[in-house]
């Protein structure tokens, strides 16, 4: 096929694929999206939409830094895309608690508590229940971050796929890429049936699926589907202003009036299903969580496929030996809370060729290891 050849070519329209190209095409650059479905389709959109790195208990290092890195751009990245397409996120800095139901659990959180991260708090149960009088009376105590938040995740796809194709980049729904173009080393795009797609760069953001790598270059990036499901209440008020996040089982306040339970993890492969048993467990955490749940009225469920590295951090940045080619995914639990991140680290290397940020999620850290 012709088309104009774009700058880049990022394959996927996941939260990471918009991400990226919204990123790109504020810096000036041609960018063509493809997506085999349509934008947010599979994960995204199932996902709740938790900005808690510390809640999510990441790892310090480079991990947490990405994580607390993306958090703090999500205010002004809200703005912008309020103001570039008109859509509504639905950020919320709204605070998150990790209560503990019993000794050890308190201990485990409490250890958390750092002087590098001081607005982390331990509430005791007297302080907890007074930010949340409905939770669980029988708590000890939760761990505090004020900060730390949520986003409605349809909404910030919705945002970023509406504020990139306004300022020019291109949208293909329903076209599934099968294989790369390339030139000796060089990957010169992608191949879609009997048809070329062509490019200076090219970015793998396929989510559960990037693992095709292995298979269009021989590229040993193991990425691998891990399922959640989700279950939707409608309580009438809101019982919640913060979010919980239980273990297991969390509890998201949406500003319409639902309550998002979340979520299981499960490595089922690409069966993407609800299924009764989650559901009647997820519930069961819920209600463990906020008693007063069991009288919510039931919407919805539904799951998603979480795309997963080994080690569960993201894998991004160039490929060894596939010169042109850049990846974005395995991001895991934490997709939505590092897209902003991943849009601006990509979009400096392949504009500027800025890689010292991705170093410590280059796929170079799986070569030559064996596959799970
Ligand atoms: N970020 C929470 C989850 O993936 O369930």
């Amino acid at each position: 096929m012709t088309e104009k050849r774009p700058d880049v070519l990022i394959v996927g329209a996941g939260v990471i694929g918009c991400s990226i190209a919204h990123a790109l095409v504020r810096r000036g650059a041609a960018v063509t999206v493809l997506e085999r479905d349509y934008p947010g389709a599979v994960t995204s959109r199932a996902s709740a939409g938790m900005l808690v790195p510390t809640a999510e208990g990441l790892p310090a290092g480079p991990m947490l830094n990405l994580a607390v890195q993306s958090l703090r751009l999500y205010p002004t990245l809200a703005e912008t895309l309020r103001e570039e397409s008109g859509v509504d996120v639905e950020y919320s800095a709204c605070g998150v608690l990790v209560p503990a139901f019993g000794d050890q659990a308190a201990q485990a959180l409490k250890t958390r508590l750092s002087p590098d991260n001081p607005a982390l708090q331990w509430l005791p149960r007297a302080v907890a229940l007074e930010r949340e009088p409905l939770l669980n009376p029988t708590l000890l105590g939760a761990l505090f971050h004020p900060s730390e938040g949520q986003v409605n995740p349809a909404k910030l796809v919705e945002a970023l796929t509406q504020a990139a194709a306004r300022m020019g980049a291109a949208f293909h729904y329903g076209v599934a890429v099968d294989g790369l173009v390339r030139h000796g080393g060089r990957v010169a795009g992608v191949r879609t049936g009997s048809s070329e797609w062509h490019a200076g760069a090219t970015v793998l953001a396929a989510g559960a699926w990037s693992g095709a790598l292995s298979r269009w270059a021989g590229v040993p990036l193991d990425i691998q589907p891990v399922r959640g499901q989700v279950v939707s209440l409608r309580c009438v008020p809101q019982p919640l202003r913060t979010v919980v996040f239980g273990q297991p089982g969390y509890l998201v306040p949406r500003r319409d009036g639902t309550l998002l339970v979340g979520a299981t993890q499960e490595w089922t492969g690409f069966e993407n299903r609800a299924t009764a048993g989650n559901t009647r467990m997820l519930l069961e955490s819920a209600k463990r969580l906020l008693p007063a749940l069991d009288s919510a009225t039931f919407l919805d469920t539904w799951s998603g496929l979480r795309p997963a590295s080994p080690d569960e951090q993201p894998v991004l940045g160039p490929v060894p030996g596939l010169d042109g080619l850049a990846v974005a995914t395995g991001h895991f639990r934490n997709g939505v809370l590092l897209a902003p991140v991943t849009g601006e680290l990509l979009a400096a290397y392949l504009l500027r060729g800025t890689a010292a940020p991705l170093k410590p999620f280059g796929v170079e850290r799986f070569l030559g290891k064996k596959k799970r």
